[in-house]
């Protein structure tokens, strides 16, 4: 079993070490700076007799060597730079997309792609259609990613474990995304009947500026430790043929009354990638913030 990870950057080798750490499947690290992927996948197999790695890793910019990849990682791209909207990064990593995308489709047809590059709708959607076909073979990872940051800080504000929290962020991967806040629960009880509505206003701002919070305080580059994990869960979902509910950027068809364009939903993860997408009862409120979530993605998408 093998994974490919295009982009061996900080997401990129945040992944790798990952996999190798819970021992999930071979990896191969590509990238177009041959020698950073080269250089990474021997620091990471030196790690090995250390970690107890069973798996091996291999760096390169050969596209023949991710040939026949259970699932593809593509991380190439630039990431977000201080004073940058996610938006600015379309043109420049849209044309990464595009070239990663070639090959993938000449080297691993059968792949599940799993998009981390920013603005990650956008590139999801993109990957959709340049790669065609079914569409539950690509996803993007950031949902999963927000709903993380969203229960961090409901963890950290109430002095509850993560694994006591129940909630959900849907929606785009920038400003307008959507924190289920009537679908979050703490020790099975509504967050509503604990804090203030103020508060949770507060909470889910931050949840959307945590990215750029970051960003702000790195000064180069963009998080990696958090994006690395959650798309480690995707990728173990997938591999161990999980059907995991994990909010994920899918292409949708009509769910929730949106068309044509990826934004993160509740979908079920397994061996075939977005096996459903569960179509939960939202409130008013939040359903009309996802279409304009949605909308959001597909005003970009337009004008591509
Ligand atoms: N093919 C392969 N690799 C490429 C290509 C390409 N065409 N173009 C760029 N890369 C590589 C770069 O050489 C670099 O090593 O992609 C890697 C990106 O790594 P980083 O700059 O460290 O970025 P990272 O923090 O990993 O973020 C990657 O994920 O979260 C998003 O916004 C972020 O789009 C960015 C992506």
């Amino acid at each position: 079993m093998k994974i490919s990870i295009i982009g061996a950057g900080n997401v990129g080798s945040a992944l790798a070490e990952r996999v190798l750490t819970r021992n999930l499947a071979d990896v191969v690290l590509l990238d177009i700076v041959e020698d950073l992927a080269k250089a990474k996948a021997l620091d990471l197999s030196d790690a090995s007799p250390l970690m107890g790695y069973k798996k091996r890793v291999l760096g390169t910019s050969d596209y023949k060597k991710t040939a026949d990849s259970r699932a593809v990682i593509i991380t190439a791209g630039f990431p977000r730079r201080q004073g940058m909207s996610r938006d600015d990064l379309i043109h420049k990593n849209g044309e990464i997309m595009r070239a990663v995308l070639k090959n993938i489709k000449a080297f691993s047809p059968d792949a599940i792609l799993v998009v981390v590059t920013n603005p990650l709708d956008i590139m999801t959607y993109l990957a959709y259609k340049e790669i065609g076909g079914e569409r539950r073979k690509i996803l993007g990872m950031a949902g999963n990613l927000d709903t993380a940051r969203f229960k961090a800080l409901l963890s950290q504000e109430l002095g509850v474990p993560p694994e006591k929290i129940e909630t959900f962020v849907l929606g785009s991967h920038g400003d307008t995304m959507v924190p289920l806040v009537s679908k979050t629960l703490i020790n099975e009880k509504p967050l509503a009947s604990m804090l203030s509505k103020e508060r949770i206003r507060e909470l889910v701002k931050r949840t959307k500026k945590r990215g750029g919070e970051i960003v702000a305080l790195l000064k180069s580059g963009s998080a990696y430790f958090s994006p690395s994990a959650a798309c480690f869960e995707i990728l173990e979902a997938i591999i161990n043929d999980a059907k995991k509910v994990i909010p994920c950027s899918s292409v949708l068809k009509g769910e929730y009354g949106i068309n044509d364009c990826a934004i993160s939903v509740p979908a079920k993860i397994g061996k075939g990638g977005v096996e459903e997408i569960l179509e939960w009862k939202l409130p008013d409120t939040e359903l009309i913030a996802l279409r304009n979530s949605a909308k959001a993605v597909k005003d970009i998408l337009d004008k591509l």
